[in-house]
């Protein structure tokens, strides 16, 4: 196992302690959500059923014969787990490496609590170093991409990558993420912006950060 794969696999072995008994909880997806879920399935009994925020997780869901339920059909979450690509130490993250960001955005959001887990290398103190993704309507991308470079930033086409929704992704590299709040705000107003990677309205409730030997609870 890899050294960033034991880090992930220390912070989703103990995220299963939030697991709730008997109720619905949703899942992010990306390479540590990928973790959670093969953990998850030594205890799928506990769980009535997974909204899965993106195709992949779903269909990992499904081969480990965890119940995968719609949004539509279960209403509010009383949990959310997911990873992040950068988490800062107000537990605002930066997410949307894996371009599932929207379907992310929205299940977290309808999850009373998020359990973020990742790896140290993750924790900042300031976000911005990864490159922010941008999920946009594909006619609208030169516009957008002029109004996010007035912002500071140097957005690039994520080539090749269509998300579910039928959106492209510009990775906005070098902003300077002093307010978090302010910034998300600002890129969704931006007509053409189905949503950004900044998760600073509605940030994690308790971050899992995964070192060698264990896992450290953050809220
Ligand atoms: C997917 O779109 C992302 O938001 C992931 O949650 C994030 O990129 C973290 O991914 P890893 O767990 O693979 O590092």
């Amino acid at each position: 196992m890899s050294t960033q794969d034991n880090f992930k696999r220390q912070a989703a072995r103990k995220a299963l302690e939030y697991v709730p008994h008997d109720e619905y909880i949703g899942v992010g997806s990306g390479s540590t959500v990928a973790i959670f879920i093969e953990e998850l399935a030594s205890i799928k009994d506990r769980v009535r059923g997974v909204v899965a925020a993106s195709i992949e997780s779903r269909d990992l869901l499904e081969q480990h014969g965890i119940k995968v339920v719609a949004l539509a059909d279960v209403g509010k979450l009383p949990v959310y787990f997911d990873g992040a690509d950068e988490v800062n130490h107000s537990l605002q993250m930066i997410k949307g490496g894996g371009a599932a960001l929207l379907g992310e955005k929205i299940v977290a959001h309808a999850s009373r609590q998020f359990i973020c887990m990742a790896g140290e290398s993750k924790y900042v103190s300031k976000l911005g170093a990864f490159p922010l993704p941008v999920e946009v309507v594909p006619f609208a991308r030169s516009w957008v991409a002029s109004q996010l470079v007035k912002l500071g930033g140097r957005p690039v086409l994520r080539e090749g990558v269509i998300t579910r929704g039928g959106h492209e992704i510009l990775d906005v590299h070098d902003l300077e993420i002093y307010e978090p709040m302010k910034l998300e705000d600002e890129i969704n107003r931006i007509p053409g912006v189905m949503e950004n990677g900044v998760f600073a309205r509605h940030p994690a409730d308790v971050l899992i950060l995964g070192h060698s030997d264990r896992a450290e609870v953050i809220t």
